[in-house]
């Protein structure tokens, strides 16, 4: 997803604005751009050169405007118009004096652009975001200063939206608005930033704000003003920006790849999400949740909204919350939840489930639960997220920054905290008494060990990859909480490899998928829970001559069950098994990406924050 730098009173603008895009890279681009206020006049360069355009910017910027101080940077991930240089942000205003980069989409673009080129202006590129840059420059011309003229035209334009904009005529000023796409900004000792996350300005300032819905920002060196779209002035939020999220934690610690990376920060992901959440009591605590303890006892149905691996975490959950609360849980994908007509009200708990906290759709689907008057709570891993400031409650993923665009750490670190949240609840409706909350709290306790365990099996991985090459079709099938892993499994190995990958519950095999299966196919079957149902599913596909692999945990017989077997260590409580038999599964997806070649971390078509609908 599209990220964007902008410095103002900062020597070397330039060197700022190229390391901030390059922290910005994880969220995914296929172009990017820079301008600079030089004097009198803006300079700018732009790259659309495939996955590397950062670096072949930084190779063609060429001679730079030595003195500037202020400039914007862009990453573009293409919506409206492919990824071309013409396309790539900053665009230029009709003068040339005035350059915005934008993140979102404009919906009423055409709308728009008819009477603006009725009134002369010139469209050089297919974006919905050009429209952008001829309003301001409207209001440019009608007297306004640049973050007035910004605000009124943001009051023309539907959808979503983080802006910024630097004038040749005001060299110390970054004028910025935002409606529900996020943006940041910091402010130092003469110095002033907008980001649109913190990596890209961590250590560079002071003090850090995040901008919310409909305000517009003037930033110049050392100081920040914000109105809101009416003009009236408004108090920034102020944000904590936590140690841990440093530069240091966004390089690669010596592994390959962030993915792999990723995948060993899991047992201790996983161990930071459980930390802290005994009271003295003994009882479970949840300090962030927010949501009155009445209003929970209350709910009589939960709702669990979220797109990919944070879905699949939701669909582990719903088990938990079914079998320890004793409510009714559906699980839906959030962009799907938004356009029917859900039923939703004060006693449903709505619990939306995202990594970054920005998912458009998600974000939008817990807003129509809002609307519902339907509390809502959030399983977020990222503190300063835009869905952490709105819902009403929140339960932290404690997995530090995700960088690699397959979520590994995050989606472990999502079926704990949710398992907490399905004992919470538990805990509350008296569903399950102090003693057997206090156990399930001691089985999830010694969940990071066993996640360890199972990464100290890779050479098992390896193995089984090296005898799968060639293969270009897999099916991955599970019952019970095998089954979303079974899909994340499937997930994982489309997202990163590029090859044909279905999950499924292990009991429609022959409902249809069946007669796909044929020598040369795949079948990865999770053998935990409901091994006996299992076993006759996966003796369907060997007897179609598939090639089956078998996640099976030490001491099961696994006997003439299939051609290859991944052990895992044996969990105590099933319903805690997917956090510990989706490792192999993650490992495998990267053993076959890397012997493909292909960029594990950047997967083609991909991103990691998808803040578009
Ligand atoms: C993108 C990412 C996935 C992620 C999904 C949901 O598709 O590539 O890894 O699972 O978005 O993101 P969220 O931040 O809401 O968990």
């Amino acid at each position: 997803m599209c990220g964007i730098i902008g410095v103002t009173g900062t020597d070397g603008a330039l060197d700022v604005i190229f390391e901030g895009l390059r922290r910005l890279e994880y969220r995914g681009y296929d172009s990017a751009g820079v301008a600079l206020v030089d004097g009198a006049t803006l300079w700018r360069r732009r790259a659309a050169d495939g996955t590397h355009s950062v670096d072949d910017l930084v190779q063609t910027a060429g001679a730079a405007p030595g003195g500037a101080t202020t400039g914007i940077g862009h990453t573009r991930w293409a919506t409206h118009g492919g990824p071309t240089p013409e396309n790539a942000h900053p665009h230029l205003d009709c003068t040339g004096q005035l350059a915005l980069v934008h993140n979102g989409i404009i919906e009423n673009h055409a709308e728009l652009r008819v009477p603006l080129e009725g009134r002369g202006h010139v469209f050089r590129s297919q974006t919905d975001t050009e429209v952008l840059v001829h309003l301001v420059e409207e209001e440019l011309a009608a007297g306004a200063g640049l973050a007035e003229a910004l605000r009124r035209a943001l009051g023309a334009v539907r959808g979503a939206f983080s802006v910024v904009v630097v004038s040749a005529n005001e060299p110390d000023v970054v004028a910025a608005g935002r409606r529900s796409v996020p943006l940041l900004a910091a402010v130092g000792e003469g110095t002033g930033l907008v980001a649109s996350d913190i990596s890209a300005l961590v250590g560079r300032a002071e003090r850090y704000f995040a901008l919310e819905d409909d305000q517009v920002a003037e930033v110049r060196p050392g100081s920040l003003r914000v109105v809101d779209l009416a003009g009236g002035p408004v108090e920034p939020t102020a944000v904590v920006v936590d140690p841990a999220w440093d530069v240091e934690a966004a390089q690669k610690a010596g592994f390959d790849d962030f993915m792999t990376k990723e995948i060993h920060e899991q047992p201790r992901a996983v161990a930071d999400t459980l930390l802290d959440r005994r009271g003295p009591d003994g009882a479970l605590v949840i300090d962030e949740l927010r949501v009155p303890v009445d209003d929970l006892r209350a709910v009589d149905k939960v709702v669990v909204v979220a797109c990919g691996s944070s879905y699949h975490a939701g669909m582990v959950a719903k088990y938990a919350i079914e079998r320890w609360a004793r409510l009714p849980a559906e699980v839906e994908i959030a962009s799907e939840l938004r356009y029917r007509d859900p039923v939703l009200h004060e006693r449903t708990l709505v619990v939306g489930v995202s990594q970054s906290g920005e998912t458009l759709d998600t974000l939008e689907a817990l807003r129509e639960a809002r609307r519902s008057g339907a509390p809502t709570v959030i399983v977020s891993n990222v503190v300063h997220a835009t869905m952490a400031r709105e819902a009403d409650g929140v339960l932290y993923t404690r997995a530090g920054p995700e960088v690699s665009v397959a979520s590994t750490k995050c989606h472990l670190a999502q079926i704990v905290a949710l398992d907490l949240l399905a004992l919470v609840l538990a805990q509350w409706r008296g569903t399950m008494g102090p003693a057997a909350v206090g156990a399930e709290l001691d089985r999830l306790q010694r969940l990071p060990a066993l996640v360890e365990d199972a990464l100290g099996r890779a050479k098992d991985v390896d193995a089984v990859a090296d005898a799968l090459a060639g293969a270009r079709d897999y099916f991955f099938l599970g019952r019970h909480v095998g089954f979303p892993v079974a899909l994340e499994g499937a997930l994982k190995l489309k997202e990163i490899s590029y090859l044909r990958a279905e999950g499924y519950p292990a009991g429609e095999l022959k409902h249809g998928p069946l007669a796909l299966v044929e020598p040369g196919v795949v079948v990865v079957a999770v053998l935990e829970p409901l091994q006996d149902k299992m076993r006759s599913n996966i003796a369907e596909a060997v007897a179609r001559g598939a090639t089956v692999v078998v996640v099976a945990p030490d001491g099961a017989d696994v006997a003439g069950l299939g051609d290859h077997v991944l052990r895992v260590p044996r969990v105590d409580d099933p319903i805690l098994a997917p956090v510990v038999t989706v490792v192999p599964l993650q490992l495998l997806a990267y053993a076959l990406a890397r012997r493909l070649g292909n960029d594990v971390d950047r997967p083609r078509n991909l991103a990691k924050t998808v803040t578009v609908e």
